[in-house]
């Protein structure tokens, strides 16, 4: 081996815009930081906090509701030490119609650091991201990308299949993911399948054909509209969320309809191998897409998702600010 090969992996990359952009090792890197930070959350006593962003300025930027994901940047930048700013859309000049450039220029002339975005827009991130100095991390993307969700998800099958293998350098090469619901209007989706195959996992996108887009497979993903079939072999039977706010029309005849072919309750369930871990990136309708009784019972890693996704995060901003 040359020295180049034997040596670690060294982060480059300035944003996280996709995670079409990175490689299987990239990936990995920031999957293989997320271990420590996890410890930090768990510290039982003393400070859950680590210095590695002190002094540096974190800038939260949506433009679109969320729950999870602010608040996870939020509390990942406080933990890694930095100082944070919420940026209030509806009470900003983007409202007196500021375009992004000009109001990230006003933030950096007060020397932010992280700028973390979610928008409506496919590609704005990207346009960000070209044009200023400050890391971009996208939060959110319209139905284009939402990588640290992508992230945290990977993370989150590779602990369980570690658990189960009792094997801490497992990987997820082989692990079955069934993806299930509105892959059209899912940012959550595409990221999903972009990562988890670049680990070495099949990915089969199940919904109603009018919820899938036409060339998907390319992505290298399988695709049904039979849910017992997606679900069959499945190590991961993954929700997607109804985005009842971005159709433009109705795609499916009714919500009715929707339930009895493709909802994720413990009915559909018998059609899934019994290891199979139940996941949904939230928020929930619940009963619509996943019933309440499977969204809280023993199968569901729904909130360690959200738990691992604050350690993912305080990866990504540490690699990509210290490296
Ligand atoms: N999973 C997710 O993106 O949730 P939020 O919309 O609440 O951030």
């Amino acid at each position: 081996m040359t020295p180049a090969e034997t040596s670690s992996p060294v982060w480059t990359r300035k944003d996280l815009i996709g995670l079409e952009d990175l490689s299987r090792q990239e990936i990995e890197m920031i999957l293989d930081t997320a271990p420590q930070f996890v410890a930090v959350s768990k510290r039982g006593s003393g400070i859950k906090k680590v210095p590695l962003l002190q002094g540096r300025l974190i800038v939260n930027w949506f433009f679109e509701p969320s729950t999870r994901t602010r608040t996870s940047f939020e509390l990942a930048a406080k933990r890694l030490s930095a100082d944070t700013l919420t940026m209030n859309v509806q009470a900003s000049s983007s409202k007196k119609g500021e375009t992004l450039h000009d109001t990230l220029d006003n933030i950096e002339a007060m020397h932010s650091d992280v700028v973390v975005i979610r928008h409506s827009f496919a590609g704005s991130a990207h346009i960000l991201a070209e044009r200023h100095d400050s890391h971009i991390i996208n939060a959110g993307d319209g139905a284009h990308e939402h990588p640290t969700q992508g992230l945290l998800d990977a993370f989150t099958i590779r602990d369980h299949v570690r658990k189960q293998k009792n094997d801490p350098e497992a990987t997820i090469d082989g692990v079955r993911v069934a993806i299930i619901g509105d892959i059209s209007h899912s940012r959550v989706a595409r990221s999903n399948i972009w990562g988890l195959t670049k680990l070495g996992a099949s990915v089969v996108v199940c919904g109603p054909s009018t919820l899938m887009p036409q060339d998907i497979a390319r992505m290298g993903c399988e695709v049904t509209t039979n849910l017992r079939e997606a679900i069959k072999d499945a190590d991961v039977v993954y929700a997607l969320r109804i985005q009842l706010e971005r159709q433009a029309k109705c795609l499916f005849p009714s919500i009715r309809e929707y339930i009895r072919l493709y909802r994720i309750d413990n009915e559909s369930l018998k059609h899934a191998p019994e290891h199979a871990l139940i996941m949904h990136p939230g928020p929930i309708n619940r009963d619509l897409e996943l019933a309440t009784d499977v969204a809280d019972g023993p199968r569901s890693v729904i909130l360690e998702q959200v738990s691992n996704g604050v350690a993912v995060r305080m990866a990504v901003m540490h690699l990509l600010v210290n490296s």
